[in-house]
C-alpha cells in the first residue's frame, strides 16, 4: 500500500511542493441511480427529483457535507464547485462567498474541466472530489496533498476490495473471475500536480471511452498514478441504501451535528402571594392569587425560558438574567421569553416547539388554553407552544395551594449559516 519514495520524480523545487491547494468538486450529476425523492421535499427542486448533490442528509445538502469535510482539512485553500446548471442559483446561495461556483457540464469530465478553467493562478496542487462522497475524513485529504507535495503527479485514495470480483457478459454469464489480490476500489479526493491534471483533461478522449475518474485520464497520458489509503467513511452515495447509510451515520455521531435537533428541560416554582396579581403563561388571571418573585412570577414563562436555554446549551434564567439584575425586576414573563428567543437566534438556533405543563390548583388552564398558547407563542416569535395542566391530588406544596410549579421541554435546531469559511 501507499506510494514508495518518489525518488527520481521528486523535485523539491516544483510548484506543487509548496503551492497552494484547491479542490474541484463535480456536483452536477442528476443522481439517476438514486432515483426520485420519496415523500415531501423541502428545498430547491428541479424536475422530478433533486440533483443528487442537493439531496439532504440529516437536513443538510450532500454537497454542503462534502465541502465541509474538505475544508476541515487544513491544507485546502480554495473550493470550486461545478453545480447542476439548473440549480446554479440554489447552490450559489447555499455556499459561502469564498467558494467558487461554476455551471457543470453534461458529463463528469466536462464538469471537472469547467471547474479547472475557473481555477485562479497560484493553486499548484489540485484535488478533485465527488460531491457524492459527503464524509471524506480530513486525514485522507491531507494524505493525498502530502503525496502530491512529495513529488507524485497523481495520487488516489484506495480501499482493497472485499468482494470477489467477476466480469459478467451482457447476457448475465460469468466470463472470468479476477484474482482479488491487487484489486482496489478508488475513491476521491484524487490529487494532482496542476499541470498534469490540465494536460490530462486537454487530451482528446473518444466518446464512450470508459474514463470515470481523473486519474484514468492521467494513466492515458502514460504517467504513473500513486495510491494512499482511503477510508470507509469516504464512501460514495450512489443508490438509495447509500443515502440511508449516510443519514444513519450522522444520527449515530455522539454529540450530534449542528443541524440535529436538541431538546431541553426547565422547571420553576413560585410561592403563592395573594397580595399580587396572577400572571401565568403570559396572561393575567382575574381573581386568582398571584405568585411571589423578583419578576411577575410567571412560572410557565420561566420554565419555558429554562427549557430553551438548556436546549441551546446557553445556561439558564439565573445565569442569563440574574435575579439581582434590576433590568428584570417585575419583568413580564412575555418579555423574558422574547429576550430568550433573541438569545437563541443570536446563537444560531431556531425554535422547533415548546411544551409546558402547569402543576397547581389554580388557575384552571383549560378555559383559556388556546389564548395562553397564543400569547406564549407570540412572545417567542411564533414558535409552536402547547400548554397542559395538572393538580397533585392535594399533595405537596402545589396540592396545599402554597405554590404553583411548571415544567417545560423545548426542541431547537441550529439554523444553517454559511457552509464554510475559507481564510487560507
Ligand atoms: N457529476 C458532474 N457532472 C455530471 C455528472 C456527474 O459534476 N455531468 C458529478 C456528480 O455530481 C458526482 C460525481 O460527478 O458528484 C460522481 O458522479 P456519480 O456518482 O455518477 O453521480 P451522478 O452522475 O449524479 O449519479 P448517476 O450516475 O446515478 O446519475
Ligand atoms: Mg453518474
Amino acid at each position: 500500500m501507499a506510494h514508495p519514495d518518489p525518488g527520481e520524480a521528486f523535485d523539491a523545487a516544483s510548484d506543487a511542493a509548496s503551492g497552494r491547494v484547491a479542490v474541484l468538486v463535480p456536483a452536477a450529476g442528476r443522481g439517476e441511480r438514486l432515483g426520485p425523492v420519496d415523500g415531501p421535499v423541502d428545498g430547491p427542486v428541479v424536475g422530478p427529483a433533486y440533483a443528487k448533490a442537493l439531496r439532504p442528509i440529516a437536513g443538510v445538502a450532500m454537497l454542503i457535507h462534502a465541502v465541509r469535510s474538505l475544508t476541515a482539512a487544513p491544507s485546502v485553500g480554495l473550493v470550486v464547485v461545478a453545480a447542476p446548471p439548473a440549480d446554479f442559483d440554489a447552490v450559489r446561495a447555499l455556499l459561502d462567498a469564498g467558494v467558487t461556483v461554476v455551471a457543470g457540464g453534461a458529463t463528469r469530465s466536462d464538469s471537472v474541466r469547467r471547474a479547472l478553467t475557473a481555477l485562479p493562478a497560484g493553486y499548484d496542487v489540485v484535488l478533485v472530489h465527488d460531491a457524492a462522497r459527503p464524509f471524506v475524513p480530513p486525514s485522507v485529504t491531507e494524505a493525498v496533498v502530502q503525496a502530491v507535495r512529495a513529488g507524485h503527479d497523481a495520487v488516489v485514495p484506495v480501499l482493497p476490495v472485499a468482494d470477489t470480483i467477476k466480469r459478467v457478459t451482457a447476457d448475465g454469464r460469468v466470463a472470468e473471475t479476477l484474482p482479488r489480490t491487487g484489486l482496489y476500489a478508488i475513491q476521491t479526493p484524487q490529487g494532482f500536480r496542476r499541470s498534469v491534471l490540465e494536460a490530462a483533461h486537454a487530451q482528446p478522449v473518444a466518446d464512450g471511452a470508459a474514463v470515470t475518474d481523473d486519474a484514468g485520464l492521467v494513466e492515458r497520458l502514460g504517467l504513473p498514478v500513486w495510491t494512499v489509503p482511503g477510508a470507509d467513511a469516504a464512501f460514495k452515495v450512489t443508490r438509495p441504501d447509500d443515502l440511508r447509510r449516510a443519514e444513519a451515520l450522522l444520527v449515530a455521531v455522539p454529540g450530534g451535528t449542528p443541524t440535529q435537533p436538541r431538546v431541553g428541560i426547565g422547571t420553576d416554582v413560585h410561592a403563592v402571594d395573594p397580595a399580587r396579581a396572577c400572571w401565568l403563561a403570559g396572561l393575567h388571571w382575574e381573581g386568582v392569587p398571584g405568585l411571589s418573585g423578583h419578576s411577575d412570577g410567571d412560572v410557565v414563562a420561566h420554565a419555558i425560558c429554562d427549557a430553551l436555554l438548556s436546549a441551546a446549551g446557553l445556561g439558564d434564567l439565573g445565569s442569563q438574567f440574574g435575579t439581582g439584575d434590576p433590568r428584570w425586576a417585575d419583568a413580564a414573563g412575555a418579555d423574558l421569553l422574547a429576550e430568550t428567543a433573541r438569545l437563541l437566534a443570536t446563537a444560531g438556533f431556531n425554535i422547533g416547539n415548546v411544551a409546558a405543563q402547569v402543576i397547581g390548583n389554580a388557575p384552571r388552564i383549560g378555559t383559556r388554553r388556546a389564548t395562553a398558547q397564543d400569547a406564549l407563542s407570540a412572545a417567542l416569535g411564533g414558535a409552536a407552544v402547547s400548554l397542559s395542566a395538572t393538580t397533585t391530588d392535594g399533595l405537596g406544596l402545589t396540592g396545599r395551594g402554597q405554590g404553583v410549579a411548571a415544567v417545560a421541554t423545548a426542541l431547537v435546531v441550529r439554523s444553517e449559516g454559511p457552509a464554510v469559511r475559507l481564510a487560507r
